[in-house]
């Protein structure tokens, strides 16, 4: 027997200020994005921005529905548009806002795991690393330098 330690590290920003200039943008592009979720049965709000390779940014939120199964995350919403419209253009990275209308969010969140699953394929597919920021409707911003440092051990197509 032997034991295997995956270590993954952030970054943590208090201030957007503290990030480029265009990185700050994007973060806006999904806040913005947030204020147009459809959202009414959680209530939690969350909107992505994503950036291509050719200075394109897409966004997208999440769209829910009264069959909950049936909605989809705001990370997906982007990154499947992302893949329809310009398949061929690398994901340079991806900003993520989200927060309750009810509690406040003040804390990084992190997309959920079918989210992680859905980014890690566009990123083994281009083969390049895609940076995400994410953060709460106000507060910290984490960073990570690319999807599989927040999925490490992922499920690999080289396997099918
Ligand atoms: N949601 C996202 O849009 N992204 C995530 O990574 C986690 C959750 C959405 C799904 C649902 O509409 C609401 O947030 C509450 O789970």
């Amino acid at each position: 027997m032997k034991k295997v330690k995956i270590e993954s590290t952030f970054e943590v920003y208090d201030t957007i200020e503290e990030l480029a200039t265009p990185i700050q943008s994007l973060i806006q592009k999904a806040a913005e994005a947030r204020k147009k979720a459809y959202a009414p049965y959680s209530e939690f709000l969350v909107g992505a921005a994503l950036e291509l390779e050719n200075g394109e940014i897409i966004s997208g939120n999440n769209q829910e529905n009264a069959s909950y199964p049936s909605g989809l995350c705001a990370e997906r919403t982007a990154v499947y548009y992302a893949g329809a419209e310009f398949p061929n253009q690398k994901i340079v990275r991806m900003a993520i806002v989200a927060g309750s209308t009810i509690n406040p969010t003040t804390k990084p969140i992190p997309p959920c795991g079918a989210c992680r699953q859905a980014l890690s394929e566009y990123e083994v597919k281009q083969n390049t690393p895609m940076e995400l920021y994410f953060m709460g409707t106000s507060g910290q911003i984490a960073a990570s330098k690319s999807v599989e440092n927040i999925l490490p051990w992922f499920f690999d197509k080289a396997v099918l």
